[in-house]
């Protein structure tokens, strides 16, 4: 095993293997991938205020999030199909989360389901909601949710119809994946996944096979997608989840103002700013740079939360220092669970660690909770004079 130091490590370790559709759907963005590109590339242009001669000793990297103390303010965002790149992935990722200290989020749209995380964890998840136009089925799967003790929900805003990537549609993505000519001769070469595979406990989309009937195709995301999401959903619907749920509520996808403002006045617990990692609206601008008129627009009357670009622990560091209250990766532990399982995203979520602490300790802070934008160096244009 070569020597792991830095997040690209485990990507190219999980490029060799994972089945190819696997990790295109991970590494695409939707059409010409320009959001996609940008999330990373618009945190390369913030840049970090070195300071010296500052007491580095006992530094803080803790904090809490939604309430629940973490090893440092980063989640594991809610990422489809992921017991597809590894066995049990769900299960994997939920088990080195809870062990490093950071919460997991569950999708909808996972292979193990709700109570089969439930089941192997001893800590609490949060569950992510796509919203359905079979209403009795939300509700069951709200209270399934209930029942394994979630302790957050999150409801996502930003895929009611599916941003088109190009790559899923030519490698006909599926789980499991349909065995054409050209998908048995990729899954020859990766005999490691699939000997796993075999002893997984699930290789379908275990939330909703078995639980809803009447369904022409439950192994395609796109397919799924474009039959039963709720096109209608709007605030009014929102508030009422909310109501059903009874507990805290994490918007996640607001990408504007407006929306934030929306959020805050349905009662929203956290947002998440994000543009699902450049994977829906292409043309939408990053995350990071969306992030400062959110953060005024809310003006601390709610958790903001930071997704889509982070690779690393500077890109943390850069999010909280900007205002963020906390932060969500998503490929960056996908990488580490496609390379080596549960270890892989222990691994990812430890180099993200040590990279958060000593940058922290380079920009002469101790605390994550004193970084500020004086850690930061941002050009006079980051923010940009977009018109309307
Ligand atoms: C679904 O959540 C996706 O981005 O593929």
């Amino acid at each position: 095993m070569p020597v792991i130091t830095n997040i690209q490590d485990l990507k190219r370790i999980y490029e060799r293997r994972v089945p190819r559709m696997f990790f295109d759907y991970t590494e695409s963005g939707s059409w010409t991938e320009q959001t996609f590109r940008e999330n990373s590339s618009d945190f390369e242009k913030i840049r970090l205020r070195q300071r010296v001669a500052v007491d580095m000793s006992g530094r803080l990297t803790k904090g809490q999030m939604l309430g629940q103390d973490v090893t440092m303010p980063v989640s594991l965002a809610p990422v489809g199909l992921t017991g597809m790149q590894h066995a049990d992935g769900e299960i994997k990722a939920a088990k080195a989360a809870a062990a490093f200290g950071v919460p997991y989020t569950l999708s909808t749209m996972s292979i193990n389901s709700i109570e089969e995380v439930a089941e192997a964890t001893d800590k609490p998840f949060w569950f992510q909601l796509y919203t359905m136009t079979d209403e009795d089925y939300v509700r069951r799967l709200i209270q399934r949710a209930k029942d394994a003790k979630c302790s957050a929900l999150v409801i996502t805003l930003d895929l009611q119809i599916l941003g088109q990537r190009h790559k899923d549609l030519k490698n006909g993505l599926s789980a499991p994946p349909k065995l054409t000519a050209k998908t048995i001769a990729n899954l020859m070469t990766k005999w490691t996944w699939g000997l796993q595979m075999l002893g997984a406990k699930r290789r379908d989309f275990g939330n909703i096979v078995g639980h809803v009937q009447g369904i022409s195709d439950a192994s395609s995301l796109g397919a799924w997608t474009a039959e039963q999401f709720d096109l209608s959903l709007d605030w009014g619907k929102i508030a009422k989840l909310k109501e059903m749920w009874g507990g805290k509520v994490i918007l996640k996808g607001i990408l504007d103002a407006e929306d934030a403002k929306m959020a805050v006045k349905v009662g929203a617990d956290a947002i998440v700013v994000s543009n699902h990692g450049g994977r829906q609206l292409d043309g939408a601008l990053s995350s990071i740079r969306m992030l400062p008129q959110i953060l005024d627009a809310v003006g601390g009357d709610t958790e903001v939360i930071l997704d889509s670009g982070i690779r690393s622990g500077q890109d943390v560091l850069k999010a909280l220092a900007m205002g963020a209250t906390g932060t969500m990766i998503g490929r960056a532990y996908i990488y580490g669970l496609g390379a080596m399982g549960q270890q892989g995203v222990t691994t990812a979520l430890e180099l993200i660690h040590k990279e958060l602490d000593t940058t922290m300790a380079l920009c002469g802070e101790r605390n994550v909770s004193n970084l500020g934008r004086h850690n930061l160096l941002i050009p006079s244009d980051f923010e940009g004079s977009w018109q309307e």
